[in-house]
């Protein structure tokens, strides 16, 4: 099928390439002209584990081409439209433009029976907006909401294979549906489960999981705050809690908190969206789980003083990690970027490094001074702080670092660490929501 994808960031470009490897002839469409060349050599413009290899197989295979030219697409059955949903400024609310923009660009371009699919993360009632606008246009053309769920670090597999299709549809537009179940062929044979809603529901399907994932991470943060001041071990506590199949211990990891460039806009866009329908109590939870996800930074600052003997003037810090989450080089909201940042402005000398976010990080904060090596980062060091869990921090040893630092310190932002194995090799190891031994 001749398909169209209409936003070449973190979410597209894997979207076209992954429809391209599904067999499917993609043009994928940017207005970013750098990032449009970067694709269209080869080079993913992001890190994300299996993207490469996709990327040039789907090149090599013809099926996929990028342009930052919308009049591309005119020969294209479905769009699939994953432009950027940020968060606006000085505001809580989503920020529309992109998707405006990118409509008003396809819409001279549809077929008349065009299909186009919605996939970027929107406040409740965009879809039934531009579907009336689509419509308006181009009267046998239809709006389907497909949102998306993938996760950075396993986009390539989420795409694939997907854990849920959720389609959000106007009624009587039943059939269109048929022409996704065949781009989605081979999950829906795999036993993908396909959910068809209206399009409100679709729209919130992906809200409320973000709002439900956000808020259990702000849970067990929360009882991290009541550890701390109670000599509780939060780690011992999720473990425990998480053997109750009600609970599950997945996404009960207490640490430094979420960030990235969705769950925090999605849940102050989430309360935004329902405070414009009157619907504002319903959410104000959520501001507490913003909250308390936002103290556990300023938390993790305070625990670099209190390791470095109550001030940060003048001490060396190797930071280690600086992408939100590992297997990403995304810095968008990153809580590790945000600690490091704060660090260098109280004052201490910082030195920052991440095995593929240190370009990112360097376009946000230029003045915090960045290195590619762990070996450098930690030459010297007053205290270590772990503020990404790669796995190459998970596993370093803590006997050869010894050498390197100047003070045995570590602070494990992530509780990824094994305490046991740090202090038993001489190293004062301090962990948010875990006791001081
Ligand atoms: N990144 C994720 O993990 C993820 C997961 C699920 C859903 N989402 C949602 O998907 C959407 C996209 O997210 P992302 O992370 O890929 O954002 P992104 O900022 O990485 O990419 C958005 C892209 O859209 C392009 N763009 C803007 N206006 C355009 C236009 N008129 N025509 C063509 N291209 C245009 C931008 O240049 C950019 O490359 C957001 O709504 C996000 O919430 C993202």
């Amino acid at each position: 099928m001749q398909i169209s994808v209409i936003g070449c960031g973190y979410l597209g470009a894997v979207h076209a390439a992954c429809m391209a490897d599904l067999g499917h002839t993609v043009v994928g469409v940017d207005v970013d002209v750098t990032k449009v060349d970067a694709l269209n050599a080869g080079i993913a413009p992001f890190f994300e584990p299996g993207m490469p290899e996709m990327l040039a197989d789907a090149l090599a295979s013809g099926r996929l081409t990028f342009t930052t030219d919308i009049a591309a697409v005119k020969d294209c059955k479905v769009h699939f439209l994953t432009v950027g949903t940020p968060q606006r400024k000085n505001e809580k609310a989503a920020d529309l433009t992109f998707v405006n923009g990118a409509i008003e660009a396809l819409l001279p371009h549809l077929l008349p029976e065009a299909i186009v699919v919605g996939k970027s993360t929107v406040p409740v009632g965009t879809a039934a907006r531009l579907s009336d606008q689509i419509q308006e246009s181009c009267p046998d053309a239809i709006l389907i909401w497909n949102p998306e769920f993938l996760r950075e670090g396993f986009a390539v597999s989420d795409t694939l294979s997907p854990n849920r299709l959720v389609y959000g549809i106007r009624p009587g537009h039943d059939e269109a549906t048929l022409v996704l179940d065949e781009i989605y062929a081979s999950a829906l044979h795999a036993g993908v489960p396909r959910i068809i809603t209206d399009f409100a529901t679709a729209e919130l399907v992906k809200v409320a999981a973000n709002a439900f994932l956000a808020t259990k991470i702000s849970f067990i943060n929360a009882m991290a705050e009541v550890c701390e001041v109670s000599g509780a071990d939060v780690v011992q506590l999720a473990d425990a809690m998480g053997h109750d199949p009600r609970i599950g211990r997945k996404f009960l990891n207490a640490g430094l908190g979420f960030g990235g460039g969705c769950l925090p806009k999605d849940i102050r866009a989430f309360m935004a969206r329902a405070g414009e329908l009157g619907a504002d109590q319903a959410l104000t939870f959520l501001r507490e789980v913003d909250s308390i996800n936002m103290r556990r930074r300023s938390r993790t600052v305070d625990l670099a003083r209190e390791v470095c003997g109550g001030s940060l003037l003048g001490k060396k810090i190797a930071v280690l990690g600086l992408a939100f989450k590992p297997n990403s080089d995304d810095v968008r909201d990153s809580p590790a970027l945000s600690v490091a940042a704060q660090l260098q402005l109280q004052g201490a000398s910082v030195v920052a490094t991440d095995p593929k976010a240190v370009t990112n990080s360097a376009k946000r904060f230029p003045d915090l001074v960045l290195t590619e090596s762990l070996e450098e980062a930690v030459r010297g060091a007053d205290a270590i702080m772990v503020l990404t869990e790669w796995q190459e921090y998970v596993s370093m040893d803590p006997y050869e670092l010894a050498s390197l630092v100047a003070t045995r310190t570590i602070v494990d932002g992530r509780n990824c660490l094994d305490p046991e194995k740090w202090r038993s090799a001489g190293w004062t190891y301090r962990a948010l929501g875990r006791p001081q031994l």
